[in-house]
């Protein structure tokens, strides 16, 4: 996928899959799915940082987030979120943002809204850097909107709407992002733009769809909005792992014989050991690169880097 694709996947009528993602382990799930991109939203003061909304994220913490995903999904098409008010200071603080989002491996950057910094959307795009726009429910105003409510549900919000997506179009946004807004009025913004809309909790009729990572695993039980669907039940996968682990443990059941290492381990290349672990890992564990004698239940993951 590429900035191009964006375009050509809307002329050709074919859907947009894009999800969010904050850090390598994650990164590396997605780099092996079929999703078309990743957004690293500053939704990961949220996510990854436990505050009550979007407001807290730095370009530091965009730029670390955003080098951990490059690093685990190096072939995906990466987009990060400038942070709250990174690009209403001025040009140059905007562009340091950029500079510093670019350099940390994203492809593109996102920003909100276009009330007053339309020209420096334009300076971003001439700079060579694409620029993914956002309306509808645009997080970092949160204080502005009186809270995290639908936008344009008036016929004159969808009529601003629609022409603050066509200036940001006009402004060289490759696409936009509609947040919370009703299906009529996305869709009303998507058969007026040229470029594709990639919705969340803007109905079906846009060019694409993008969930927050944790909220489509079902990693933020407690969370559900009308748009969101669920995926997986990760948080209770995780926590029975966790629990059943901690029983184990208390139990003397973990470890068994056979995930313990013996004072005499067979001499032979790691290569064609079928042990399951990996030479870094071995490395970890002190054996100088020789195959543990029985390591044969470690993790799937690792037996596949063998
Ligand atoms: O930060 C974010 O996760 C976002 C998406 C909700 C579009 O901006």
């Amino acid at each position: 996928m590429n900035v191009l694709d964006f375009q050509k996947m809307k002329d050709e009528g074919r859907k947009i899959s894009m999800v969010t993602c904050y850090d390598y382990s994650s990164a590396r799930a997605v780099a092996e799915s079929s999703v078309d991109c990743i957004l690293v939203g500053d939704s990961l003061a949220m996510t990854m940082h436990g505050h009550p909304n979007t407001l807290s994220a730095t370009t530091a913490m965009m730029a670390l987030h955003t080098a951990a995903v490059a690093r685990g999904a190096p072939s995906k098409f990466i987009v990060a979120d400038l942070p709250f008010l990174s690009y209403r200071k001025g040009l140059k603080e905007a562009m340091d943002s950029v500079h510093e989002l670019m350099s940390a491996g994203a492809h593109a950057v996102k920003l909100e809204g276009v009330r007053g910094h339309a020209e420096i959307v334009r300076h971003i795009v001439d700079s060579g850097v694409p620029v993914m726009g956002h309306l509808g429910l645009t997080p970092q105003s949160v204080n502005l909107l009186g809270g995290m409510r639908v936008q344009a549900r008036t016929d004159s919000e969808a009529d601003l709407l629609a022409s603050q997506a066509r200036e940001l179009e006009e402004a060289g946004c490759f696409p936009l992002v509609l947040e919370c807004v009703p299906s009529e009025a996305a869709r009303k913004v998507t058969d007026l733009l040229k470029i594709p809309t990639i919705g969340i909790g803007a109905g079906p009729r846009v060019s694409g769809q993008v969930l927050v990572y944790q909220d489509l695993l079902g990693l933020n039980p407690g969370f559900k909005p009308k748009f969101l669907r669920t995926y997986a039940n990760a948080f209770e996968v995780i926590l029975d792992a966790l629990d059943t682990y901690d029983r184990d443990v208390k139990n003397g059941e973990f470890p068994s014989e056979s995930e313990s290492y013996e004072s005499h381990p067979i001499d032979r290349p790691l290569a064609e050991s079928s042990d399951g672990i990996s030479g870094r890992q071995s490395r970890l564990c002190g054996d100088h690169g020789r195959a543990p004698r029985r390591a044969r239940h470690a993790a799937p993951a690792l037996a596949r880097r063998v």
